[in-house]
């Protein structure tokens, strides 16, 4: 180390040492289902994440925003990972800032996301409380027992503000990652196919139904070896999910017999492992069956993070971070899980938010289901709406639930207005005449200068090898599949793929979707009805469902297509 280094240290280290505590971030109260067990050990260690502050966030926005609105001059020209990690690296001094404020004692700040803007470290509580001004109590989650240590508030120094966003999980009480398939009647093998016989296509749905209503097409034509789905799957401490092989083997016999060898491939976080002989994930194996068996043969991969410790925050963050990673990472990535907005933090989730805008800069389609508890996540008698993260990001494009015939919204799927992000430009005109039309409707339960989700709505019950399941946790997968064969046309007529998709459906794109314009959401109990569906873009259905004709009009490639077929 130079002599000027140790000189600047010791100047910055009694910098720190003198500037006072700010308190950073702080809740009032410990959220309903936690409870308090006592104070842990002093040296028992735990693992914080540290966001430091990115050098050009507004910019990578911008440069977002450049690639993705169809009118832009450089509209599909995406950025490799290096060139979005140049926005999003924290400046030298705030690493240097940040890690001579931790001292010699602490063991070392590793790089967690692949630009190094945040950091884990290994602490003991005593040093935490110690350097964040705060006190830990250990709290355990009456609904599985897990225990957690974590605060109501921490502070820093007032030379850390400008460097640090904030520290993960002190004062977060979010649950894992939950899967979208609650509404489901799971049934045994034996009774698949006097079901699948006696049910049409208008109730429960099954890929050729899919593919008839939607227009979606068998297989592929580009040949491409770059145009893939990944899908999300999570382990953890309160899921165990799995994709079977031979479960996807026997769907494919019998509701895909065209593409009956086709399989996926894994991709295993943190010591994941797919467990095979277990019967598999039913999230799981809803969103690879109704990937491999929608999408024709366009590659999938299934990505399992495995998270025990974790929450929704870091379980979000590590499927972000491989995905940054990849050398050619999927076009279409969907992800069958959701958490209520409140359980995280703001600044959580606008963190996690900026990952899904790092991935939209890379030319990415983030796909969300929207959640299975109508306008309030299933609260009775509450006194505002729960909005849904992921999908209340900007940065994702989030499916709503419907059925068939008549096209009609599922009155249980999620959908509303956030209370962390505001509207963004490209869905403010349909949002506000939605809220036009309901006037003071709900007045105070929702936030109507909120990014409204879902963007987009597919059919929500379908069969999978072992019976039939419902919720947003298929709707997801399908509208997945959709956008990946609609990538595979555009590579055929040399166009780049969509990438973040919102702006596209909310302009020319949207007549490559179907309004639904029938059908309820449920509310917080049954005095306060939820949204409805309605002419235009709605708080229950979005846009509306796939058209896949209409989306190869709207995208200009029809006649590119019937020349190619
Ligand atoms: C640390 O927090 C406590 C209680 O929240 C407060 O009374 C005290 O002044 C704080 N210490 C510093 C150095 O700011
Ligand atoms: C941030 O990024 C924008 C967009 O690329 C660029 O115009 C601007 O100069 C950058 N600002 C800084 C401080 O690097
Ligand atoms: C921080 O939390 C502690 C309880 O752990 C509480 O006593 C204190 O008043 C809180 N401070 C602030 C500023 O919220
Ligand atoms: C799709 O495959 C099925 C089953 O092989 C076949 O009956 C159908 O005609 C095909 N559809 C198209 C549009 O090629
Ligand atoms: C939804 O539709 C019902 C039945 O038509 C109506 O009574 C209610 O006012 C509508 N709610 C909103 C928010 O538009």
């Amino acid at each position: 180390m130079g002599l000027l280094r140790v000189l600047s240290l010791a100047l910055l280290s009694r910098s720190v040492l003198s500037s006072t505590m700010i308190l950073h971030e702080s809740i009032s109260n410990v959220p309903s289902g936690f409870e308090v067990l006592g104070t842990p050990s002093p040296t028992q260690e735990i693992e914080l994440l540290i966001a430091i502050v990115q050098s050009n966030i507004t910019g990578l926005a911008k440069m977002v925003d450049a690639v993705s609105f169809p009118s832009s001059p450089s509209y599909g020209q995406y950025l490799t990972p290096a060139q979005v990690a140049e926005y999003i690296k924290p400046q030298a001094e705030s690493v240097s800032a940040v890690t001579d404020w931790f001292g010699p004692n602490v063991a070392s700040l590793q790089p967690f996301s692949p630009a190094g803007d945040i950091l884990k470290v290994s602490i003991t509580v005593e040093q935490a409380e110690g350097l964040f001004n705060t006190t830990f109590s250990t709290y355990t989650y009456s609904a599985n027992g897990q225990e957690m240590i974590r605060a109501l508030n921490y502070s820093l120094p007032s030379a850390m503000q400008q460097h640090i966003l904030y520290a993960h999980p002190i004062i977060s009480f979010a649950s894992p990652p939950q899967h979208t398939s609650q509404n489901t009647m799971y049934k045994h093998k034996a009774t698949l196919n006097r079901r699948q016989a006696l049910i049409p296509c208008a109730d429960i749905a099954r890929p050729v139904c899919i593919q008839e209503f939607y227009g979606i097409p068998n297989t592929t034509i580009s040949g491409s070896k770059t145009n893939s789905i990944g899908v999300a799957g999570y382990n953890t401490a309160t899921d165990d999910e799995y994709a079977n092989h031979d479960d996807l083997a026997t769907f494919l016999k019998e509701f895909r017999p065209d593409i009956a060898g086709n399989t996926f491939s894994v991709a295993l976080l943190n010591g994941a492992q797919n467990l095979q002989n277990n019967g598999g994930g039913l999230e799981g194996n809803i969103d690879i069956q109704y990937t491999v068996g929608v999408a024709g043969d366009v590659p999938t991969t299934y990505v399992l993070d495995r998270d025990l410790n974790g929450d929704a925050v870091t379980s979000y963050m590590d499927t972000i971070n491989w995905l940054l990673t990849q050398e050619k990472p999927p076009t279409v990535f969907t992800t069958s899980y959701a958490n209520e907005e409140g359980e995280l933090t703001q600044s959580a989730a606008t963190s996690v938010c900026n990952g899904y805008m790092q991935l939209a800069a890379i030319g990415i389609s983030m796909i969300f289901a929207s959640g299975d508890g109508g306008a309030s996540d299933n609260e009775v008698g509450c006194t505002s709406f729960v909005p849904m993260f992921p999908s209340t990001c900007p940065y994702v494009t989030s499916v709503g639930a419907t059925f068939f015939q008549p096209p009609t919204a599922f009155s249980s799927s999620a959908g509303g207005f956030s209370n962390f992000f505001p509207v963004p430009s490209y869905q403010a005109k349909d949002t506000a005449a939605y809220l036009m039309s309901i006037r003071d409707d709900y007045k105070g339960m929702y936030d109507p200068k909120g990014r409204g989700f879902p963007d987009v709505a597919s059919e929500w019950e379908v069969f999978i090898v072992n019976g039939f399941v419902g919720g947003t946790s298929c709707a997801s997968p399908i509208f997945a599949s959709f956008i990946a064969l609609v990538n595979d046309r555009l590579i055929a007529c040399r166009k780049p793929v969509l990438g973040f998709l919102n702006p596209v459906l909310y302009s020319t794109g949207k007549s490559g979707l179907d309004d639904v314009k029938i059908g309820r959401r449920s509310g917080c109990s049954g005095s306060t009805g939820g949204w409805n569906a309605t002419a235009g873009w709605d708080p229950v259905s979005g846009l509306g469902t796939p058209d896949f004709a209409g989306m190869m009009e709207a995208l200009g490639i029809r006649n590119c297509i019937i020349n190619a077929v």
